[in-house]
């Protein structure tokens, strides 16, 4: 899903025109990889999500945070899903590389063009929009481990865990305060 985006959104038609790669070829390719790699996400994150309610420690780790984040997200997918199956294979089929990725690129050539989204099948629009809140609500939730990559971790020294306490673990925890020493 994300190369497709990165293909469909990022590089502009005439590009894949000029290596010769025609409009119907590339129409075809999209509709059958993306709805593959598209079932294949949602497929993904149903069992993520199957887990985190089903695993006792994990959901009892799971803050509304986490809700909040994964029905943003899940609703994304399915409105990209659904935009992809409603435009191409029950309906007649869309060109959203005239409209959708020219839109999109115009927002990082800082000179967005809203105009090109005003005629575009409404779930297309629907699913950009939840897709741009997603991104807003991306470094404040569990995502944005996505950006910080753990790549010093396979050098960094061991971490060992230990308690300070050496009686902790030795007897049964009391109700109420502990008393500091
Ligand atoms: C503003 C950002 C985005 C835009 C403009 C956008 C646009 C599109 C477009 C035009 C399609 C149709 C592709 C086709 O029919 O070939 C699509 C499909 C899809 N999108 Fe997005 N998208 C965005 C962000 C996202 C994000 C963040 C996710 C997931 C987290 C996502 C998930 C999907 C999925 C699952 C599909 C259906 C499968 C596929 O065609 O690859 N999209 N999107």
């Amino acid at each position: 899903v994300a190369l497709g985006h990165v293909g469909g959104l990022l590089i502009p038609d005439r590009w894949t025109e000029a290596v010769g790669v025609t409009e119907h070829m590339y129409h075809v390719v999209a509709v059958v990889l993306g709805t593959i790699a598209g079932f294949c996400t949602l497929a993904g994150i149903a069992i993520l999500i199957y887990r985190r309610r089903t695993v006792g420690p994990v959901f009892a780790a799971t803050t509304r945070n986490d809700k909040l984040m994964y029905a943003v997200l899940a609703l994304t997918i399915l409105l990209g899903l659904a935009a992809t199956v409603a435009a191409n294979i029950v309906g007649g089929g869309y060109n959203y590389r005239e409209t959708v990725s020219p839109w999109f690129r115009s927002i990082f050539y800082l000179r967005p063009d809203p105009d090109l989204m005003t005629g575009v099948p409404v779930l297309f629009q629907l699913h950009a929009l939840s897709a741009l809140l997603l991104f807003c609500i991306w470094p404040f939730t569990r995502l944005v481990h996505m950006l910080t990559a753990p790549v010093g971790y396979l050098t960094r020294p061991y971490i060992v865990y230990r308690s300070r306490d050496e009686q902790l673990g030795m007897h049964p925890p009391r109700r109420g305060w502990e008393r500091v020493p």
